[in-house]
Order: C-alpha cells, then structure tokens, then sequence
C-alpha cells in the first residue's frame, strides 16, 4: 500500500513542522488485563507492529501517545515497530498522569513527575528530544478541571529549554487555562474530547482556528463506548461510507484547524479511517449530523 492523501496537511504555529490532518491515536494498541483498561501488553504485539507500519507507509506522519499507555508498553511497541524514525513523522506524547497498579489514572503534575515523564518518554521512544509534548490538566466527569496550570507548565517550559522537548501543547484544558498557558509559552496544540456528539468545545475551536492552533479531539469516534446515531448511520449508508468514517470526515471538515487521531487497534479499521480522509460530505448533510450534537 503506497501514501495515500490524508487531507491536506497543517503546520504548527510558529514551527515548521507540518502533519497530515488524518493521523493516528496509539491508545488502543496498549492491553487490557481484566478491568485495567490500556494496561500491558497487546494480544497481538506483532500485529500492532504491522499495524503502526502500514500507518507510516500509508502517509501517517503524525502519531499520538504516552508513556502511560501500558503504561511504556505502547511507546515500547511504536519504537520497535518505527525506530529510526522516518524524517517526517511527528509523535505528540503528554505529561501529567501515572497509573497505579490496580490501573487506575492518577495526576502526575509535580516537578519530578514531569522530569521522570521526560526521561520515561526519551527511553522508551528511542529520542534525544520529544516533538511535542501535552501538559495534560486535571479534569472530573464533567471534562476539565479549572484552576492553574502555571507551575507544571514552567517545569515543561524548563525541560524545553533544555532541549528535551521540541514545542508544547495542552490537554484536559478550559479556555481560561490555555489563555493563562499562551502567556507562558508558545502552544501549538490543543487536545480535549470533542466529537459529533460532544461539543463543548465549539467557541474553542473557532479561537484557536484564528491563531492558527491546532485542536486535535480525543475520542473521536466515542473512545471506549463508540459512537452510535442514526442519523450517523443512515447518512454513512446514504454516502456508501461507515459511520466511522462520516464521524472522522465530519470532523475534518468541522474546521481547518481539527487533526484526527483516531485509535484503533485494527488494520482493517485503520484502512476504513484513513479512507475517510477522501471523503467530502455535501453541505445540507453536514447540517443533518450538526443536529446529532443539538448545533443545527
Ligand atoms: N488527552 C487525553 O486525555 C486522551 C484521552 C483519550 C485518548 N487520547 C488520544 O486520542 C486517541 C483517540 O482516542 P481513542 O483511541 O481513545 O478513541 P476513538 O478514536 O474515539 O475510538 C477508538 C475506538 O473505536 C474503535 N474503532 C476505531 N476505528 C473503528 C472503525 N473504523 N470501525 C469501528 N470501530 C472503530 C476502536 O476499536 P478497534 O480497536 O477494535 O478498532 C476503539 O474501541 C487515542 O488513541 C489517544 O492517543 C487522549
């Protein structure tokens, strides 16, 4: 399989790094043990192995992580499978979480946290510097949590300055947070959840397609209970396309400054979501999902 358009590319403000806008999200690559989800090894390590290179060879130059994806499990699994890396490719890790044993996801925002994050990520990752990397903010069920970023974001600006670290985004953040954040430091990116059927993040995304930010949504396709509509479902048969990849078009097309990371841990679902990049949905079919979200 050769390169395929991944819809267009985008340069990260102030860089020059430029990606693809169809990407690839490596969550779901880690395991599952029992209840602890994203925990050890995957069934098939070889399989995500071939999975990550077909990504590559298709195009994908641009690929999410994080060391506690495994936790260093799939970062182990992208360096085996892609190290050394092609000159292109661009991996966006995060800082600010650790698990536990029982799997559970804990803050990890102290200034040790964030030096050993650092040194965890280069090791395991096989690089002398991190492309990019996402503070990720504290949240609670009903998305992020407000309240200061300032001190772990120094410390990251400090790791940056160090040459450990190439540029910065956020994750898990409010609008308050990143205003206080862009005084700080330069961001280029910004991850929170964000899909056709949640959509708080609307007003955001048109600010920072204005600066020329990048907003890259997590769980796009739902995450861990995938999305499921009818209108999403009678469209995609409409169109001869999946309700995966309408999700994913509709969001490339939702705003120039969206790149998609979808997760999958199947090659056959990584084909049908880098195909979904070709897709152009028709301007009154848009308005049919926008009410999925109540945005018609
Ligand atoms: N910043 C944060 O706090 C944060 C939080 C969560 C995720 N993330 C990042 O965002 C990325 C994307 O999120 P995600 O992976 O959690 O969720 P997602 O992309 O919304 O959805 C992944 C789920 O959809 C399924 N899927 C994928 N493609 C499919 C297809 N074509 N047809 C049917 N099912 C399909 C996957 O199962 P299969 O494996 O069976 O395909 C998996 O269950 C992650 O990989 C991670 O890098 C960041």
């Amino acid at each position: 399989m050769g390169k395929i358009d991944l819809a267009g590319s985008f340069t990260l403000p102030g860089t020059s790094m430029t990606v693809d806008r169809m990407g690839y999200g490596a969550m779901q690559l880690a395991g599952r043990d029992g209840k602890k989800v994203v925990w050890g090894p995957p069934r098939d390590v070889e399989g995500a192995i071939a999975l990550l290179r077909e990504a590559v060879a298709s195009g994908v130059n641009h690929i999410d992580t994080s060391d506690y994806y495994g936790p260093h499990v799939t970062n182990q699994i992208i360096r085996k499978a892609l190290s050394p890396y092609p000159d292109d490719l661009v991996i966006v890790t995060k800082f600010g979480a650790r698990r536990t044993e029982d799997g559970s996801w804990l803050p990890a925002l102290s200034r040790e946290d964030l030096i050993a994050a650092v040194h965890d990520n280069l090791r395991n990752l096989g690089l002398d510097v991190l492309d990019v990397v996402n503070l990720r903010g504290m949240f609670s069920s009903h998305g992020p949590a407000e309240g200061s970023i300032e001190a772990p974001l120094t410390v990251l600006a400090e790791l940056q300055q160090k040459g450990l670290v190439r540029y910065i985004g956020l994750s898990n953040v409010t609008p308050a947070q990143i205003a206080e954040a862009r005084k700080i430091v330069r961001i280029v990116c910004v991850q929170n959840h964000y899909n056709l059927v949640h959509r708080s993040d609307d007003a955001l995304i048109a600010d920072l397609a204005r600066d020329g930010i990048a907003y890259v949504p997590f769980f796009p396709l739902g995450g861990f209970t995938p999305l499921q509509s009818t209108t999403l479902s009678e469209v995609a048969t409409r169109l001869g396309a999946t309700p995966m990849q309408i999700a994913l078009a509709w969001l490339l097309q939702r705003s120039p400054n969206i790149l998609v990371i979808p997760g999958t841990s199947s090659i056959v679902h990584l084909r049908e979501n880098l195909e979904a990049a070709r897709i152009r949905i028709p301007a009154e079919v848009i308005a049919e999902l926008d009410a999925i979200g109540g945005n018609a």
